[in-house]
């Protein structure tokens, strides 16, 4: 899926930069192989290298000549590009997506989805080597002994979550139910070479409606997986999918969950006439996307909302809110990071920052 508004570049567009950024779209970003090398801060990891990367590992410190290599991890964005980026907001803001347009991409969702993968592949999303280096619990799931385990993966796509869970797995009791609610990705997943009615069950199923997935009953999954779902929903769909997600997954059970973070490259390049509203847009290709500030995913996950600080907001006492936000916390976070990288465009001296979010939330 390529966004219809090219790449942002700091200071400047520039023709060369923004084609070989288009490159990086929703999807390939999570492809880590489409990266080029870098250099790791790790001791035992520096080198140039591709990856799979560790997040969490590389940093660039402050002697580093920043255009040396071609992409650093978890680096602050600097004060040009957030001046940049906060001017591409308040431009977005002036010229939003039309009444007309937004019913027409609010109204069925699903139908863009459709068109969007009858034009594209499986093969349009890489596979993921980070995977099970990011959530370990998967190494754990697959592993011969681990007896019976159900992962539920939500808005699964064309498979390139499951299908590598499954060509790694050598636990014979584990299913995994890999669901989205556009029925052209689900064609695509069960008439994938690997899709083995044994180990996986593709469905059609809305993460926003008030149905459990088909073949899952509440409290009777282990693991959900949901990598780039979630900022395909409207704010108005979250509370639903949380909820479902809490019904289906067993007491203990784990979410690992990878997003986009606000000010991601994605973000800031959106044109006029895709802002639907705050961090919420409207793609080239009808599908929406929004971005999500860390504090905000963790209040939506434990929905926990902040105490007013100034007593001025609410006659309740603190104990009292505090125990209606106890009664209402579905979730707690085990783990919650922004991972951010920058690439560097060194004949251009050019700098753009990508940013997501990956956590795993765990049912109390
Ligand atoms: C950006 S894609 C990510 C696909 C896949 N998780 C991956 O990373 O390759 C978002 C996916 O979410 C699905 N989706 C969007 N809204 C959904 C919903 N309400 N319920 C289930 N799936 C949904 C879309 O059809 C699409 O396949």
């Amino acid at each position: 899926m390529a966004d219809a508004a090219p790449v942002v570049a700091v200071p400047s567009p520039d023709e060369e930069l923004l084609t070989k950024a288009a490159a990086l779209t929703v999807q390939e970003e999570v492809s880590t192989t489409a990266l080029p090398p870098h250099r790791s801060h790790d001791p035992q990891n520096n080198l140039k290298r591709t990856d799979p990367f560790q997040f969490g590992s590389r940093y660039l410190q402050e002697n580093d000549d920043v255009f040396e290599f071609n992409a650093w991890d978890h680096v602050e964005t600097d004060d040009t590009y957030k001046e940049y980026a906060e001017q591409q907001f308040a431009m977005q803001r002036e010229s939003p997506v039309s009444d007309f347009d937004k019913h027409r991409f609010n109204s069925d969702p699903a139908k863009w989805w459709n068109l969007f993968y009858k034009n594209n592949t499986a093969n349009f999303f890489k596979n993921r080597k980070w995977l099970q280096q990011e959530f370990p619990i998967l190494d754990k799931v697959t592993a011969e002994d681990a007896g019976p385990v159900t992962i539920l993966e939500v808005g699964a796509g064309a498979g390139n979550t499951a299908f590598p869970i499954l060509a790694s797995n050598k636990n014979p009791k584990l299913k995994v139910h890999a669901c989205d609610f556009s029925k052209k990705a689900v064609e695509v997943m069960r008439s994938h070479e690997a899709y083995n009615q044994d180990f996986m069950q593709a469905d059609v199923w809305d993460a926003a409606s008030d149905e459990l997935p088909p073949g899952l009953e509440e409290s009777s999954v282990d693991v959900v997986l949901m990598v780039f779902i979630f900022s395909a929903l409207s704010p108005r769909q979250w509370e639903q999918a949380v909820r479902n997600i809490y019904r289906v997954l067993k007491p203990g059970g784990e979410v690992c969950f990878r997003d986009y973070g606000r000010g991601d490259l994605a973000q800031v390049r959106f044109k006029k006439g895709r802002y639907l509203e705050e961090n919420f847009y409207i793609r080239g290709d009808g599908t929406r996307v929004y971005f999500f500030e860390k504090d905000e995913l963790a209040e939506i996950w434990t929905g926990v909302t902040a105490v007013p600080q100034d007593g001025t907001e609410a006659d309740e006492t603190k104990e009292s809110i505090e125990s209606k936000l106890a009664k209402e916390s579905l979730f707690e976070v085990e783990e919650l990071g922004v991972d951010r990288r920058m690439l560097v465009n060194r004949a251009k001296r050019l700098k753009m920052y990508r940013c997501w979010l990956q956590g795993r939330f765990r049912k109390k």
